[in-house]
This record gives structure tokens, C-alpha cells and sequence, in this order.
């Protein structure tokens, strides 16, 4: 027996580090996934490696059609939806808030905070029709970050997306805790993905000095594995997990304690 026999699982940004692993490990606890990504070739690729009935569908999370069809792909070949991780994102260039331009601050913005609106905007309607119809409700886990629960400088306009999303899992989680719905965030410090990987290259340092002062401010002086984001993912996701609601849950290494 999984955790998420029988379950549906919506999952974007489903070909990067966090994605991909989160789908093996729904897959591996008896999911039913519905997978997305920009990168449509790395999509099919990990759909491929899946031992789990998967649909996939490739496309941009800042167009609001996508998240409109992601629901009506697991409609039609799951028949529900149980249970969405919106977890695509990218990362801003590295520098001060007046250094950003403004046409990226705009893609950030899009990708990272709109595309989670547009997800649950189009997901809520269906867990809160399964509720009503089955008394089966769902649950939403959404990827901020630890720059969505403090400052993150040279970070500025990525932690403000990120906070955003905290606001949108909060407000949301509130207006439907009666109708049947979770709605969580996970707040991951640096974790080892693409997304670290790019910091180490643009640092131009040697990959152990720029991780070291990556981490300077991190209690336990390391970045995070992905399985170790992929757990809190998991837990905040599992129906066992029933009272738990609106949190913004830090993965970070004791940062939020300090
Ligand atoms: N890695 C970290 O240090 C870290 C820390 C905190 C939060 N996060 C968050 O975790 C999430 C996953 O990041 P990751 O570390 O796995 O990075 P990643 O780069 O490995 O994966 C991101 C995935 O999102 C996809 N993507 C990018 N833009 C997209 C778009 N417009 N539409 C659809 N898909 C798109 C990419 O193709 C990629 O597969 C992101 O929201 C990120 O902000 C990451």
C-alpha cells in the first residue's frame, strides 16, 4: 500500500531536480501523474522512465491556458484531481534590485508568481466540485522558497514572487479550509538542482568556496538534497496529513530559527 494509491498528481515544472524527483516518489507510493514542463523533450524523457500511469503536457506556466488544461488532462484520463505541486520556477540574475532589468523582473514575476495563481485558479474549482460530489477533497503544495519568508538580497524580485506565493497559499488555504482543500507551500533553502548549479558557475569560484559561502548563513553549513525537499513535498501532500493547512513550511537547514 502507497501513500497515494489510486491518487491523481499534477506536478509542473516536472523535468527540473525537485520535479522529477517528486514525481518518482508519488509514482513509487501508487500516484497517477499529470506532468508538465517548459522543456518538452526532458518531459518525455523522464515520462518514459516512469513505472506509473503518467499524461504529460508541455507548455509555459505563465500562459493561464496551461493551467486550465493540465485540469482538463487529468479529467479526462484520471477522471480527478487529487493533488497539485506547483513547482515550476527560474531563478533572477544575480544583483542588486536596480540592476534587474525590468523585462526580467516581469518573467520572474510571470513564471514564478502568476503561474501559481493560474494553477490554482483553475485547480480549486475542480478539488471544491470533487469535494462536493464525493467528499473527497485534494490537496495543494506549492514550491515558494526560504526568500518567501525573508529578504534575499541580490534575490530581490525572486524573493518577491516567492512571498507572493506564501500570500497565495495563506489567503487561499483560509478561503477554502471549510470546502474540502488543503493548500500548503514549501519553503526549500538552496537545494541541489540545476538552480544551485547555476549560482556555482556564475560565482566563478571553485564549486566547493562558492557552496561554502553559499551556505555561510546556513546553521547546518550545507546545501539541501533533493530528497530531503521531496519528503516535506510528500508529507505536506499525504491525505494522513489532514489538519495541517496554510502553512509555509521551511526546508532550510535552521536558517528561519536564527
Ligand atoms: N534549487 C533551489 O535551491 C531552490 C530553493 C528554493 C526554492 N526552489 C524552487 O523549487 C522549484 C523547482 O526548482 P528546481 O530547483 O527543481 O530547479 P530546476 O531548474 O531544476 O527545475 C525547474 C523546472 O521548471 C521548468 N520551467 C522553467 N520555467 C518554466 C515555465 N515558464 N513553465 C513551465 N516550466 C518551467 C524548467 O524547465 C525546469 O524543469 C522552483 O519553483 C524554485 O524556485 C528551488
Amino acid at each position: 500500500m502507497g501513500r497515494f494509491d489510486g491518487a491523481t498528481v499534477l506536478i509542473t515544472g516536472a523535468a527540473g531536480g525537485l520535479g522529477s524527483s517528486a514525481a518518482k516518489g508519488f509514482a513509487s507510493e501508487g500516484a497517477r501523474l499529470v506532468l508538465s514542463d517548459i522543456d518538452e523533450k526532458a518531459l518525455a524523457d523522464l515520462a518514459g522512465m516512469l513505472p506509473s500511469e503518467t499524461a504529460i503536457l508541455a507548455g509555459n506556466v505563465a500562459d493561464e491556458k496551461l493551467s486550465e488544461d493540465l485540469v482538463g488532462l487529468a479529467i479526462e484520463k484520471f477522471g480527478r484531481l487529487d493533488i497539485a505541486v506547483n513547482n515550476a520556477g527560474i531563478v533572477q540574475s544575480f544583483v542588486r534590485l536596480p540592476q534587474v532589468p525590468s523585462d526580467e523582473a516581469r518573467r520572474v514575476l510571470e513564471i514564478d508568481l502568476l503561474g501559481v495563481f493560474y494553477a490554482m485558479k483553475h485547480q480549486i474549482p475542480q478539488m471544491e466540485r470533487q469535494f462536493k460530489t464525493s467528499g473527497k477533497g485534494g490537496a495543494i503544495v506549492n514550491i515558494a522558497s526560504a526568500a518567501g519568508l525573508s529578504g534575499a538580497p541580490k534575490l530581490s524580485v525572486y524573493a518577491a514572487a516567492k512571498h507572493g506565493v506564501v500570500g497565495l497559499t495563506r489567503s487561499a488555504a483560509v478561503e477554502y479550509a471549510s470546502k474540502g482543500l488543503r493548500i500548503n507551500a514549501i519553503c526549500p533553502a538552496h537545494t541541489r538542482t540545476a538552480m544551485v548549479d547555476s549560482f556555482v558557475r556564475v560565482s566563478g569560484a571553485p564549486e566547493a568556496e562558492a557552496l561554502a559561502e553559499l551556505t555561510r548563513g546556513v546553521p547546518m553549513k550545507r546545501v539541501a538534497e533533493v530528497e530531503e525537499v521531496v519528503t516535506a513535498i510528500l508529507f505536506a501532500a499525504d491525505p494522513a496529513n489532514s489538519f495541517m493547512t496554510g502553512h509555509a513550511l521551511a526546508v532550510d537547514g535552521g536558517v528561519g530559527a536564527i
